[in-house]
């Protein structure tokens, strides 16, 4: 191995004449990085509280292990309304930050008052499920991957061993599954958990999820929740189906029935109260966890769950004991088409009342106002 082939030695020279090419064309990417807007908003997130996101696709294959800031040491980027490039990648305790910033904001806000708080009584309690083995609250909000943080928990818990062993059918079994309700508790106990645990919830943009539930519970009608179909469903078309000339055609719930049930703040309720536990599809986020008046640690984003699930767990102390099932990349953008199509068709005034219903936790969570359905 003493001398190089002639062969060899032009070869490996191409090589490195290649690979320095390579770095000069990096470095003048690097130099107009800086100037050239890489990071882009995912739509459904305000721009008004400087609240920037990075699209997941550019964060996972540019930065593939979250940097995670060690406690005390000095923050390497600064979240600014400046875009920065994607290797000013900020540390996702800044993004969580910043949540919580406008969540507290949008809480003092009078005007908004009745839209964002509640009062903590059994129902809320009744979506809070504990882990005291590592002192962790978990509210749940449906169609946000809730049944994957559930089984975290039960693992943590310690009823079973891992998520896989975990059968299906005791996921949401309360009385079984080694993961008791907050509303279980004594008030002592209510409180002393509600004052030090980790609490964390997740969102996502409030009408895709109207969307999502709808499809879920109405349109797909699960056969093992036939109650959608013909209890809740039959209520909704008495009340608000409006009389159409081609009724005969419309068959089921339409998401114009829907959406005419959910914006009527006060009428509603009477429905409701008949409904039962099935509302929490699509009450809003303050009414199933009154954000305002419970102080939580994280609110993840079903958005950007893929790098919220990695902080949350790192955030609750448990990253080392369990992690979170992969999440495929796409399946939680956002997909303003879909919103628009499920209400095309929907007048202006009933998508106006819903929105009215679901402002609060369109402004507490920073999604922006959908002007493309309202305008
Ligand atoms: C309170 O909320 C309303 C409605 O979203 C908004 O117009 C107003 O600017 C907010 N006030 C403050 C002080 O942020
Ligand atoms: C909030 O609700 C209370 C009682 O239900 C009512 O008196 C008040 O006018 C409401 N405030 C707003 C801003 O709508
Ligand atoms: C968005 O929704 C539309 C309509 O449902 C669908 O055709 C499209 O494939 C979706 N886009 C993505 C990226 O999932």
């Amino acid at each position: 191995m003493d001398s190089v082939q002639p062969a060899d030695a032009q070869m490996m020279r191409r090589h490195w004449l290649l690979l320095g090419a390579c770095g000069w064309v990096l470095l003048i990417l690097m130099f107009f990085s800086k100037f050239i807007n890489f990071g882009f908003k995912i739509p459904g997130y305000t721009g008004s509280a400087e609240m920037i996101v990075w699209t997941l696709s550019s964060v996972a294959t540019e930065q593939p292990s979250l940097r995670w800031p060690e406690k005390g040491a000095t923050r390497p980027y600064v979240l600014s309304s400046v875009s920065p490039s994607v290797r000013e990648l900020p540390d996702w305790q800044s993004v969580n930050e910043k949540r919580l910033e406008l969540l507290s904001t949008v809480c003092r806000n009078s005007s908004l008052w009745n839209l964002t708080h509640t009062t903590v009584r059994k129902f809320v309690l009744d979506r809070i499920f504990v882990c005291d083995k590592h002192k962790i609250l978990f509210c749940q909000t449906p169609k946000v991957g809730n049944t994957q943080w559930k089984k975290v928990l039960i693992v943590l818990n310690g009823k079973f061993p891992k998520i896989e062993a975990i059968p299906e059918n005791l996921v949401h079994d309360h009385e079984r599954n080694g993961l008791p309700r907050l509303s279980s508790m004594t008030d002592i106990e209510i409180h002393q958990r509600l004052n030090s645990y980790f609490k964390f919830f997740i969102v996502r943009d409030p009408f895709e999820r109207l969307v999502s539930a709808f499809k879920d519970k109405f349109v797909k009608n699960p056969r093992f929740e036939p109650w959608y179909k013909h209890e809740i469903a039959p209520a909704i078309i008495r009340k608000y189906r409006k009389i159409h000339h081609d009724d005969g055609k419309r068959v089921g719930l339409q998401f114009e029935d829907f959406v005419r049930y959910l914006g009527d703040k006060t009428g509603r309720q009477h429905l409701d109260r008949a409904f039962g536990e099935h509302i929490i599809h699509w009450l809003t986020y303050t009414e199933l966890c009154a954000p305002c008046d419970i102080s939580y640690n994280v609110v993840g984003h079903h958005e950007t769950l893929q790098l919220d699930a990695p902080y949350i767990l790192k955030a609750a102390g448990i990253n080392d004991q369990v992690s979170y099932p992969s999440i495929p990349a796409g399946i939680t953008d956002y997909n303003r088409t879909k919103v628009e199509q499920y209400f095309t068709g929907i007048s202006h005034r009933d998508i106006s009342r819903l929105y009215a219903h679901y402002q609060g936790d369109f402004s507490l969570f920073g999604y922006q106002r959908p002007a493309f359905l309202l305008d």
